[in-house]
């Protein structure tokens, strides 16, 4: 009863630089056909290539392939076109990396430049967050989104990403929340593949963040310390990881933060011990930004050359932006403090994926020709596509929604992030307008037009919303309105990186507006508006709907205003714990049941004395304009046994009794009622997306590697141990179905199901 796991989606590594290789090699080849008339030459090997480059280089130009710059040194070109430049990082314009990548091919050795920048969510179209992405529960999308960014990048002449962030994050203090895909492994990891699979599809490398445990900061606060069990960090934070390497990423990013007390740029167990030695990463290992130069500030490193020696030591391939390896490598090598052959790995590091780009027959970008290639029709229709997909209905009292235009004939919209521009591009914009980006105004007075509906908009209140002198006239326009949709939150620089906050309430006077709108007596449909979940104070008492926004993109406007008026059903599900105020912070849908677990009203058992320890919205949650009943969970390979090949088949019904079509996003989650330590009750592994007319019954199948029973103990060991599990099957994390199997024969392997690589 044990059924093969046939799907064999991860390649690894290896196969990852064979189809990298295959790519370069082909190019070489046309360009041998091109002369026909002789005999084919043969290419060198990518490798041969490698040696050979590599004997011709000076120690100074080694240190300058393992230095990447910011933009500021084009000041000096002269560094390039002396090849002390390996990659660039913010060079965001077609014209910058034209000329940077063509002073370095006018260098000695004319190697091409690794030409990097952050597409988070997008270049110049902008997709909604990563977070907002994970909403969609949908890696094939995900996947798609990526590699039209990675397109749209890769037309300006940026051929590596610094993306995805595959930080597990916990904390929604912590502002790079809206950067990773939320707060459970499993989806993150799903999720961090799909990125790295369609970056790749679209032409960029792409480097899995931060190594490791950056999603613990203490606190939430950005850059501070982080304090791991070695089992946590291979039950959660490591698994997004492994998934990003097994779909084949290029590089993977240190954390600027200390692990257990041991800065991960400095630490060899980490980066070279645990991700190279026992996960099999055998690509580029980039510092973060400064990484290097920070050993100093973190106390580990007495100056430069020591920060120098310990980050290549640990094994960091490239140092982005301290300049400390273009500095002190050649004469630490000189003096015998270092060895060359470290250098040399390094180098071939990063040659070895500049030849699997391509970049050696790449022509120079052609800025003339980038600017028609951004906001292609076809971008802009995957991020509307996107930004529908990520919004999530968080409640719909009554059915306000969708807008019935039959009934509902004016719309009155108010609220401070109704027409703002600038926070729908998001935090990390990458090259992103804002007068490219369609607010939710535009969005909604286009698609109620067309439905004969009027809209008048009063904001309210600015941004900030520290004045009530809009009150008057947004309760005016509401007392004249059938329906008020209100778009309220938080900006775009209450998260993203450097922007963790104390408080996870709306800025200004905006709950004061909420409700002088609401006592108008008029239905309200409230848009949550912001990177990640907010406190919502009485909203869910004045608002009839709450549909979450995140931060929507250059096409969020439309994507809000075509799913209010029902032309789509939401289906997006939340990829983290919806809290009721930031004092449950950290707060996660699987924590440990605890000795004491809790019970309302008791006072001995786990909580706290003034507020539920319970989410607003659990994790998983998202409604729908129609309804689904899922059906009792069937395990047809009980068994288990046979190792990390034995795959755990389950199948269970879904049936659409609402009365409109609509998507359900069926989960699965196991859990192990005894063990030898405490297990979260539940753990999502599994979702199925199944598009459903009404009165449909669809079964949703899984397949599960049996690995994933399994939990870690210290030494990294997975013990999938016998006995009774519970798999649970419904619509999100807290109602689930829930029925029993027996794994017969348990067993022990490496961590993750990884192949020990030595
Ligand atoms: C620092 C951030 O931590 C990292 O994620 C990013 O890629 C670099 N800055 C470059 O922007």
């Amino acid at each position: 009863m044990i059924a093969r796991d046939t799907d064999g989606r991860g390649t690894g590594m290896r196969g990852m630089m064979a189809r990298w290789a295959g790519r370069a090699a082909a190019a070489w080849l046309c360009l041998g056909a091109a002369h026909a008339q002789t005999p084919p030459i043969e290419a060198p090997s990518v490798e041969a290539r490698i040696e050979a480059l590599l004997a011709r280089m000076t120690l100074e130009e080694k240190a300058g392939q393992l230095n990447l710059i910011s933009n500021e040194p084009l000041n000096d070109p002269g560094a390039i076109r002396r090849g002390e430049v390996g990659a660039v990082i913010n060079f965001s314009n077609a014209g910058l990396a034209a000329e940077a990548d063509g002073l370095a091919r006018a260098s000695r050795l004319g190697i091409p430049l690794l030409v990097g920048l952050d597409i988070v969510h997008g270049y110049r179209t902008i997709f909604p967050l990563p977070l907002a992405l994970a909403a969609s529960f949908d890696p094939g999308l995900v996947r798609r989104a990526s590699a039209a960014m990675a397109r749209e990048s890769a037309a300006t002449g940026i051929n590596w990403t610094f993306a995805p962030m595959a930080d597990v994050a916990r904390d929604l203090r912590w502002g790079r929340v809206v950067e990773g895909l939320g707060e459970d492994p499993w989806l993150t990891g799903r999720l961090t593949a799909a990125q790295v699979e369609g970056f790749r599809d679209g032409g960029l490398a792409s480097t899995l963040k931060h190594f490791a445990g950056y999603g613990a900061v203490l606190g939430g606060r950005d850059y501070d310390a982080t304090y791991v069990a070695a089992t946590e960090l291979h039950d959660l934070h490591l698994p997004p990881f492994r998934a990003g390497i097994r779909a084949g990423t290029d590089a993977v990013m240190t954390a600027l933060t200390a692990l257990n007390g041991v800065p991960t740029t400095a630490d060899a167990g980490l980066m070279t011990g645990l991700l190279r030695r026992q996960m099999g990463f055998s690509g580029l290992v980039v510092a973060d930004w400064q990484a290097v130069g920070s050993l100093v500030k973190h106390g580990v490193a007495r100056d430069g050359a020591e920060a120098t020696r310990k980050a290549l030591a640990a094994g960091v391939d490239m140092d982005m932006t301290s300049g400390l390896y273009l500095r002190h490598l050649p004469e630490e090598v000189r003096a015998g403090r270092i060895p060359e052959s470290a250098v040399d790995a390094a180098v071939r590091r990063v040659l070895r994926l500049k030849f699997g780009l391509g970049l050696f027959e790449r022509p120079l970008v052609d800025p003339a020709a980038a600017e028609g290639r951004l906001l292609l029709p076809e971008t802009r229709r995957i991020a509307r596509e996107a930004a529908r997909a990520s919004l999530v209905l968080l409640q719909n009292r009554e059915d306000v929604l969708p807008i019935d235009p039959r009934r509902v004939r004016r719309i009155a919209l108010i609220g401070p992030f109704a027409d703002a521009a600038w926070d729908q591009v998001g935090p990390h914009e990458g090259n992103g307008q804002p007068h490219d980006t369609v607010t939710i105004l535009t969005g909604l007075r286009e698609r109620a037009a067309a439905s004969g509906v009027e809209v008048t908009f009063a904001e309210g209140c600015p941004r900030v919303c520290t004045d009530r002198a809009g009150f008057a006239a947004a309760v005016a326009a509401a007392r004249g309105a059938d329906l008020v949709v209100a778009v309220m939150g938080e900006p775009r620089d209450r998260s993203g990186e450097g922007s963790s906050s104390a408080y996870l309430n709306w800025p200004g006077l905006q709950h004061d507006l909420l409700a002088a709108v609401s006592d108008a007596g008029k239905p309200v449909a409230l848009v949550v508006f912001g990177g990640r979940p907010t406190e919502l104070g009485a909203a869910p008492e004045r608002a009839h709907a709450m549909l979450m926004a995140w931060i929507p993109g250059t096409e969020g406007g439309p994507a809000i205003a075509e799913t209010l008026f029902g032309d789509v059903s939401p289906s997006g599900k939340l990829p983290v714990s919806w809290p009721r105020t930031v004092g449950q912070m950290p707060l996660t849908y699987d924590a440990l049941p605890g000795g004491r677990p809790h019970l309302p009203g008791s006072r001995w058992t786990m909580g706290y004395a003034d507020e539920s320890p319970l989410p607003l919205f659990p994790f998983g949650h998202g409604l729908s304009y129609t309804r689904f009943a899922y059906g009792e969970p069937e395990v047809l390979t009980p068994k288990g046994g046979d190792g990390d090949a034995a795959v755990l088949e389950v199948r269970a019904p879904v049936t659409n009794i609402g009365p409109r079509p609509g998507r359900a996003v069926a989960q699965l989650y196991l859990g192990q009622p005894v063990a030898a330590r405490s297990r979260p009750k539940r753990l999502l592994k599994g979702a199925v997306l199944l598009d459903l007319a009404s009165g449909e019954t669809a079964y949703a199948h899984f397949r599960i590697p049996a690995r994933e029973l399994g939990y870690h103990e210290p030494d990294g060991t997975l013990v999938v141990e016998p006995g009774e599990y519970r798999v649970g099957f419904g619509g999100d994390s807290a109602g689930t179905r829930t029925v029993s199997f027996t794994v017969e024969t348990g067993w022990r392997g490496p961590p993750g199901g990884d192949q020990a690589q030595r």
